[in-house]
């Protein structure tokens, strides 16, 4: 059986313990500072294993030595965005957590590659391969996917058919200049600037960026977790599997898309060794623009963790 990790045991950590469960996956290590609360969550997920019919372990822990030889890191550890909190306030509190995590798992997974959760994604994930200096294919944070299936379940909702059949591609930065692209998108095949007039189009991509907000201003005391945490565990099976799975996903640029030394949103091929490929679009003007301007706002925030934080 494969090992996980997952690093963080609140709201997405556990939700994502959840779901890795559910398809037998791996076995299962959920850390936190917290005493007893990974413990307790990890030991009710494993009494839910008899009814679901699941062959898995599941530990709950406070120390990092019951990570040992974990395939996947899955880094959840960090605080949620609350109301008007946008996420790169996030930044400072969550850079001390995802470093330390970060490193502590590394000296007993050396091995293993990395998914990043914790906001500013982005930036998290830029910290992470900094702080370990593993290979780019080994660090990898998880928001295209989480973005791209909000923008798939709202085309679901205003045309009525299957979210299998919908293809959205949202690339970029995890933040409000994230880049819906509509060109790559369809429904079946079909484009989806030609399934839907322009006005419900441009109102998906809104509610697209603005996807995490909505969540957080409806739950007044957290952020989404069933998406992300969704995301998480595709990625992780997509990984274990050997899938070659091209998906969004947050990887780091040397040379892509004209980006350099920045973690940021473009398809990525997953499989055994991490991320295995970097898939290039041809983008038009207005798409390289959007681009541009998610890029500059995610080198904004490295900029900023340069200076609070030795890499
Ligand atoms: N080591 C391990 N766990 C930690 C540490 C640490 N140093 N610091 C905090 N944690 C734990 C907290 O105890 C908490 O259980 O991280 C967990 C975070 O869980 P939640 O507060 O429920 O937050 P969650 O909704 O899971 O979001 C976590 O993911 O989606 C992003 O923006 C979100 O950055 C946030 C992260």
């Amino acid at each position: 059986m494969n090992k996980i990790s997952i690093i963080g045991a609140g709201m997405t950590g556990s939700t994502t313990a959840h779901w890795l469960a559910e398809r037998e996956l791996a076995d299962i290590v959920l850390m936190d500072v917290v005493e007893g609360m990974p413990q307790g969550k990890s030991l009710d997920l494993l009494e839910a294993m008899p009814i679901i019919g699941k062959d898995v372990e599941i530990v709950g822990t406070n120390d990092y030595a019951a990570t040992k030889d974990s395939d996947i890191v899955i880094i959840t550890a960090g605080v949620a965005r609350k109301p008007g909190m946008s996420r790169d306030d996030l930044l400072t509190i969550n850079a001390g957590i995802v470093g330390t995590a970060a490193t502590e798992t590394l000296k007993y997974s050396p091995d293993a590659i990395f998914v990043v959760l914790t906001n500013p994604l982005d930036t998290m994930a830029y910290l992470t391969l900094k702080k370990t200096g593993l290979p780019r294919e080994r660090v990898v944070g998880q928001a295209g996917i989480l973005d791209s299936a909000r923008m798939r379940a709202f085309v679901a909702m205003e045309t009525g058919v299957s979210v299998e059949n919908i293809d959205c591609y949202v690339l970029g930065g995890h933040g409000d200049e994230m880049v819906p692209l509509t060109r790559h998108s369809n429904i079946a095949g079909i484009p989806l600037k030609e399934y839907l007039p322009a006005d419900k189009l441009e109102a998906i991509v809104n509610r697209t960026r603005k996807g995490g907000g909505e969540i957080v201003n409806l739950l007044k005391t957290g952020s989404a977790f069933y998406a992300p945490s969704a995301a998480c565990a595709q990625m992780a099976e997509a990984i274990l599997k050997n899938k070659n799975l091209i998906v969004p996903c947050a990887a780091h640029m040397e040379g892509e898309y004209g980006l350099n030394d920045m973690f940021f949103g473009v398809p990525v091929m997953l499989g055994n060794n991490g991320v295995e490929r970097i898939i290039e679009y041809k983008l038009d003007d207005e798409e390289k623009a959007m681009f541009d301007k998610s890029a500059a706002a995610v080198k904004e925030t490295h900029e900023a963790l340069k200076k609070l934080v030795t890499l």
